[in-house]
């Protein structure tokens, strides 16, 4: 009985002088931001592989850029939008941008609570420039059926995606055809399109100048 009693007694003599080893050894690196020791370091240091990064494991590097996707790919739904923002990029959109969704009723709908929640507010119901935050900003927006009256859709498309001036970027928070949705109703707001006076007196000494010229040849 005595025997193992003392055994016992070793053993937890044992025991405690390990821990106090371990301890001390734990807590004596001189680096004051060493962590210690580390008892498992797979804990610490996750080996999981970082997507499109470079992870080394067990020594050996793997490269996860074999995940990404094939040369070309576009994932579902998006659509590139090739003009840049720059002020050619704008005038390339407004040359050869043309509006892919058909207007119809239900799109107006869509375009309308749309435009309610994201452009109403600065723009106003009418599209006036006169919405409520329209207020806190430096320079109101200019009114659709007035300054932009003329404004192409294709330039329309080009400043929703962009945003313009004081205007933000929306092509973040719209999809493409939720924009162009947005273009039919932004046209609906201007009006119908007015020739400009400067184009229109231009068209007008062209014909006058084809009819001398046509009168011309014929006597
Ligand atoms: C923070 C207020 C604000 C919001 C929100 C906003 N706009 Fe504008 N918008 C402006 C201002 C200001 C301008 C004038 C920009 C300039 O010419 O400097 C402008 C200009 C425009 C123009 C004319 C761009 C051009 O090429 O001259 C269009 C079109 C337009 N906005 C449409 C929209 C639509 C559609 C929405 C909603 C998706 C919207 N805006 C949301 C403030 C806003």
């Amino acid at each position: 009985m005595k025997l193992k009693y003392k055994s016992i007694k070793s053993i937890y003599i044992g025991v405690a002088l390990a821990t106090l080893v371990i301890g001390f050894a734990s807590c004596g690196k001189k680096d004051a931001n060493s962590p210690g020791v580390e008892f498992a370091p797979d804990m610490y240091r996750s080996p999981s592989v970082e997507v499109y990064g470079t992870s080394v494991f067990n020594g050996d590097t793997i490269y996860s850029q074999q995940f990404l996707p094939v040369k070309g790919t576009i994932a579902r739904g998006y659509m590139p939008y090739v003009y840049p923002n720059t002020s050619e990029g704008y005038e390339q959109a407004g040359l050869y941008l043309k509006n892919p969704i058909a207007l119809n009723e239900k799109v107006m709908l869509e375009a309308e609570a749309l435009y309610g929640k994201y452009c109403l507010h600065c723009h106003g119901v009418s599209g006036a420039g006169d919405g409520k935050v329209s207020d806190k900003l430096p320079g109101a927006p200019p009114a659709y059926n007035g300054a932009l009256k003329n404004l192409s859709e294709g330039k329309i498309f080009h400043s929703i995606t962009y945003g313009k001036g004081l205007m933000g970027n929306h092509a973040n928070i719209l999809s493409q055809d939720e924009r162009w949705k947005l273009v039919h109703y932004v046209q609906r707001l201007q009006g119908p399109k007015e020739a400009a006076p400067t184009d229109s007196a231009k068209v007008a000494t062209t014909i006058t100048d084809v009819k001398k010229e046509e009168t011309k040849s014929t006597h």
